[in-house]
């Protein structure tokens, strides 16, 4: 599990690595509230998933409440990289001299812990990655011994950070090993204007394999898990996403089903239903488990009127999917109470027809084209049918 920076400062702080004051908001009021809490200039910053942040307009320096409320508006909502911004993390601004980069990982190649490390950090570390290498440092870190106070002046050493580093880089290595981490990144580690270190961004992965010994780390799941439905996609392994329509939607390929959004919005627009309930992508196999599980989920979701079922066999054939489609309305039984509009294309789709038409489910409408299918779905989702 990726954790947010946040999540990962939090971290940092309960193994005492320094890292500025800060606070989580989730509106412009709340963002401002920080910033007067906090005091003096702060910096806001967007909580999602993915690195690059300040490149992408995601952090904002707010020198007064004001400022701070109003990029706490611009930052909210924003999309980076397609994540959605929900959240930000307005911080006490540092007065930086110096930023470096740190981090700790898991060499699986090499079967070690690695420690990499540069005096050159901040946002340009990917170039100076690949045009000057050996301004980022690579250490082994035995497995052993750890980074004691010893190794971690040989790794600062090694990369041009100042002695007063080493000690920081002691308690990220407490992070990582204490935590169960995979990766502990800190860009920027920041020296400020008054010779202090601190953690200015996070990183973290941990390994979602010693949940068990981590009762902590279910917290950093929880405040993930928005809606009730996705997590229980999640539990299935079910690639779901909510969306705020009435029809819902099930194919099989990612591709497939972004297009079948498409054509559902449009046909909804036209039937004048409300549009696509959902993402989901049960992938290649459709198996009848996967089929029924998919298909289980979307009809528990009270806004679903009518279902749109966009398969297209490729390895797996239009049969076999067809036989999922019957098997899991079989093993829904009285909990399939929708109407759902099926098309199915590809290979062996004569056969994959002809098993529905035998089964004749009552809610089964089987259409040949998308279009007429995602019609077709809208019109009963509508009430104009059905
Ligand atoms: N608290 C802070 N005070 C001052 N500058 C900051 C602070 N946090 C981030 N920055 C600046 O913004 C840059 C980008 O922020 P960072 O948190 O590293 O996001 P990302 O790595 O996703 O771009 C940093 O390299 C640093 O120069
Ligand atoms: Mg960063």
């Amino acid at each position: 599990m990726d954790l947010l920076e946040h999540q990962a400062r939090d971290l940092f702080a309960a193994h005492g690595v320094p890292v500025p004051r800060g606070r989580v908001a989730e509106t412009p009021e709340e963002a401002r509230a920080a910033a007067v809490a906090i005091g003096g200039a702060v910096v806001v910053k967007a909580q999602v998933k993915t690195g690059g942040r300040g490149k992408a307009g995601g952090v904002k320096l707010a020198a007064t409440p004001d400022d701070a409320e109003r990029l706490a508006g611009e930052i909210l909502g924003m999309d980076i990289k397609g994540h959605r911004v929900h959240r930000v993390l307005v911080t006490e601004a540092s007065d930086i001299a110096d930023e470096y980069y740190v981090s700790y990982l898991l060499d699986r190649a090499d079967r070690t812990f690695l420690a990499m490390v540069s005096a050159a950090g901040g946002m340009d570390i990917e170039e100076v990655a690949a045009t000057r290498p050996e301004a980022l440092v690579r250490v082994p870190v035995d497995v052993r011994v750890g980074v004691d106070l010893v190794k971690a002046r040989k790794i600062a050493a090694a990369a041009g950070l100042p002695v007063d580093a080493a000690c920081v880089l002691v308690r990220l290595w407490d992070v990582f090993t204490a935590e169960d981490a995979t990766l502990v990144e800190v860009n920027p580690l920041a020296r400020t204007a008054d010779g202090e270190i601190v953690a200015l961004d996070g990183k973290v992965t941990v390994d979602d394999n010693a949940a068990f010994r981590q009762a902590g780390h279910q917290a950093f799941a929880d405040a993930e898990a928005g809606d009730p439905l996705e997590q229980q996609a999640a539990e299935q392994g079910l690639n779901y996403v909510k969306l705020d329509g009435d029809i819902g939607v099930i194919g099989n390929g990612a591709g497939l089903v972004m297009s079948t959004l498409d054509v559902v919005a449009a046909a909804a627009h036209e039937a004048g239903a409300v549009g696509p309930a959902n993402f989901l992508d049960i992938g290649g196999g459709a198996s009848a488990e996967v089929m029924s599980a998919g298909l289980g989920l979307i009809l528990g979701d009270p806004a679903v009127r009518s279902v749109f079922v966009n398969v297209f066999g490729g390895i797996t054939a239009c049969d076999a999917v067809a036989d999922g489609i019957v098997k899991a309305l079989a093993l829904l039984g009285e909990r399939a109470t929708k109407p759902l509009v099926v098309r199915l294309d590809g290979n062996n789709v004569a056969e994959g027809r002809r098993i529905l038409a035998e089964a004749a489910h009552p809610l089964v409408t089987v259409v040949a084209t998308m279009d007429d299918a995602a019609r077709e779905a809208a019109k009963l989702a509508a009430g104009a049918e059905g």
